[in-house]
């Protein structure tokens, strides 16, 4: 989603802050623009599209300045173009600012400003955030920005430079992130520690409520009331190369290609081989407390919502314990049945996710416990979490997520572990748990050794306009999300459905142009998919089967075969869910498509 990156400093400021534009690239955007305060007034350029076209402009009209913002926008108020681009003015070209969020109230306040005489020039919300700045200065920026966010309701992260106060950049958050980006002589505000990561690994997370003012030689962060707020100076522990392709032609790939190294850093330290148990430092709960919940709630939103369906599974049928799983954008305007008895367990890559976090907080505010199962660290839900499981799985940067799902698989079981043998789950069961963990990233690494195979197989479908997943037990949330991968970057119609229930509908589309992807590895549900193959087959079908041992009784009923290695039921997810990520690239790679910054989507959903 939409990005921002600012610099004060002494360098000039025009390709740092460009270079870090083309950083946040992977969150989606539709236009980009820079602002520089350039020998006492703030020049501007912006382009609709890619960062190449901001780049563009920049030549045609160089600008330079060493106190700056800039901004990738994904559209929401207003079509993408350059003028809606932001960042955004007031009448006298005096102030710039840049937003990520909504301005619910934008409505009236841009009558009531129309009225004083302020001229609008794009359908943007954000616009309306210059004027108010605008309208309240006086001598003091921050003092302005404070007055014009009284009057705001919605959400943001903004970033604001004013000629007539011009040393400084003022930044503030409320439910979009932001960070201070701390350097020698020069200090930098970003959404994403991606943009600065190549000049500083020390940052400072602003918390909602929170603004900061951000000068060459240091930074202050104050709440609404001007009140300094003294904050914690984080570290950043992973490198550069995390987020380059090294190699791969696209991040997708890469992504793919990376997950016998990432499960294996999800478990590092925390899968107990000789007691079947599972270490998590960070969950904050005793063992009396894990014992006392008789009831979970998992909620998350798309790929993450996937995992929680296997999560519910696993808890339900090793732990035995109650367990929900509900679309967070859903739960947040319900009205839940939680108590104290229950533990809420919200998934999210981001960390960053508007309705994750909002569920997260209206669970809390209603009295459960909170744990986090996030892979971006130090984000807003790892922080606000009262406990939590880091996914370690590094950063992602292909919008479509592969590795942050297979280690939440992972993590879910760590966790299933953990709560099943405080309960009925023996000594036994949980070395067989934690030895199949212990095998997973061979095995992954057996998959990708032959991804070969699924690339053949992609070749033949290439043109196709529809396509069904079907699974059952454990392999049911894996068609859901082979479909999603599959929809997401080809753009292709997919669908997934548990096997069974295709009788009561989506058979009447299958036909000989309908591919059909069975996730059948040999698993206690196994004889009953065979039936479900058998009545496509019988239609005309395309079969696609993701299996994992010789099976006679599929004999002459599928049409293409992948093998997976055989694990236990409830990880069957981490192994199968990877040649339909393969699957999914391959396609989409084939028809020439952006696999990692498909159209429409982003990375990061910081809104509604
Ligand atoms: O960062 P999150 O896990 O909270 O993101 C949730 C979804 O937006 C995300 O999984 C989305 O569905 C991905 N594009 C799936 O590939």
């Amino acid at each position: 989603m939409c990005g921002i990156v600012g610099y004060v400093g002494s360098r000039n400021g025009t390709s740092l802050l460009v270079d870090g534009l083309k950083r946040l690239e992977y969150r989606g955007y539709d236009s980009a623009g820079v602002s520089l305060m350039d020998g006492g007034g703030i020049e501007t350029r912006k382009a609709k599209g890619k960062i190449a076209m901001l780049e563009a402009a920049i030549g045609s009209m160089p600008i330079q300045g060493n106190v700056g913002i800039a901004h990738t926008r994904w559209a929401t108020h207003g079509p993408p173009n350059e003028c809606n681009a932001h960042p955004h003015h007031d009448c006298s070209g005096t102030v710039s600012v840049v937003h990520n969020g909504i301005i619910e109230n934008y409505g009236p306040l841009r009558a009531m400003l129309k009225k004083t005489g302020h001229t609008f020039v794009s359908d943007t919300d954000t616009e309306v955030l210059a004027h108010l700045i605008e309208a309240a200065f006086d001598d003091n920026l921050e003092e302005a920005v404070v007055d014009a966010l009284a009057l705001v309701e919605g959400t943001y992260g903004i970033a604001v430079i004013c000629s007539r106060d011009p040393d400084k950049i003022v930044a503030a958050r409320k439910g979009s992130p932001l960070l201070i980006g701390l350097g020698e002589g020069e200090n930098y505000i970003a959404s994403d520690v991606a943009a600065i990561l190549q000049h500083t690994r020390h940052v400072v997370y602003l918390d909602d409520g929170e603004m900061a003012v951000v000068t060459r030689t240091g930074y202050r962060v104050m709440d609404l009331n001007a009140q300094t707020i003294k904050k914690r100076v984080n570290r950043i522990d992973w490198d550069l190369d995390k987020i380059e392709k090294g190699g791969y032609e696209h991040f997708m790939l890469k992504e793919i290609f990376e997950q016998p190294q990432t499960i294996q850093n999800t478990m590092r330290g925390r899968s107990v081989d000789e007691d079947g148990f599972s270490k998590l430092g960070g969950l904050n709960l005793s063992r009396e407390e894990l014992q006392h919940f008789d009831h979970i709630i998992i909620t998350a939103c798309g790929t993450s919502w996937h995992s929680a369906l296997i999560g519910k599974m696993m808890i339900e049928e090793h732990a035995r314990i109650r367990c929900e799983v509900e679309y967070a954008s859903e739960f947040r305007y319900r009205n839940p049945i939680v108590s104290e008895k229950t533990l809420c367990i919200v998934i999210s890559q981001s960390g960053e996710t508007a309705d994750t976090l909002a569920a997260m907080r209206e669970a809390k505010r209603r009295g459960a416990k909170t744990l986090g199962l996030v892979n971006q660290v130090g984000s807003t839900i790892a922080r606000e979490d009262d406990g939590g499981i880091y996914l370690h799985a590094g950063p992602e940067i292909g919008v479509a997520s592969t590795k942050a799902f297979t280690s939440q698989v992972v993590a879910l079981a760590l966790l299933t572990l953990k709560l099943g043998r405080l309960r009925t789950m023996s000594v036994v069961q949980g070395r067989v748990v934690t030895q199949a963990l212990e095998k997973l990233p061979e095995q992954i690494q057996n998959i990708l050794d032959r991804a070969g195979e699924i690339e053949k197989i992609a070749a033949a479908f290439t043109d196709a306009t529809n396509f069904l997943y079907l699974g059952r037990g454990f392999n049911f949330p894996v068609a859901l999300e082979g479909a999603l991968k599959l929809k997401e970057i080809s753009y292709i119609h997919a669908e997934g459905y548990p096997a069974a229930e295709m009788k009561h509908g989506p058979i009447a589309l299958i036909d000989a142009d309908m591919p059909v992807v069975f996730i059948a590895p040999h698993d206690s549900v196994f004889d009953k998919v065979v039936s479900n193959v058998q009545e496509v087959k019988a239609r005309g079908g395309r079969v696609i089967a993701i299996t994992s041992r010789d099976e006679p009784s599929l004999d002459g009923k599928i049409d293409y075969e992948f093998r997976i290695p055989e694990t236990i039921d409830m990880l069957n997810p981490v192994l199968s869910a990877i040649p339909l990520q393969l699957l999914a690239y391959y396609i989409a790679a084939k028809r020439g498509l952006n696999v990692d910054q498909p159209r429409n989507l982003a990375k990061s959903v910081t809104v509604e």
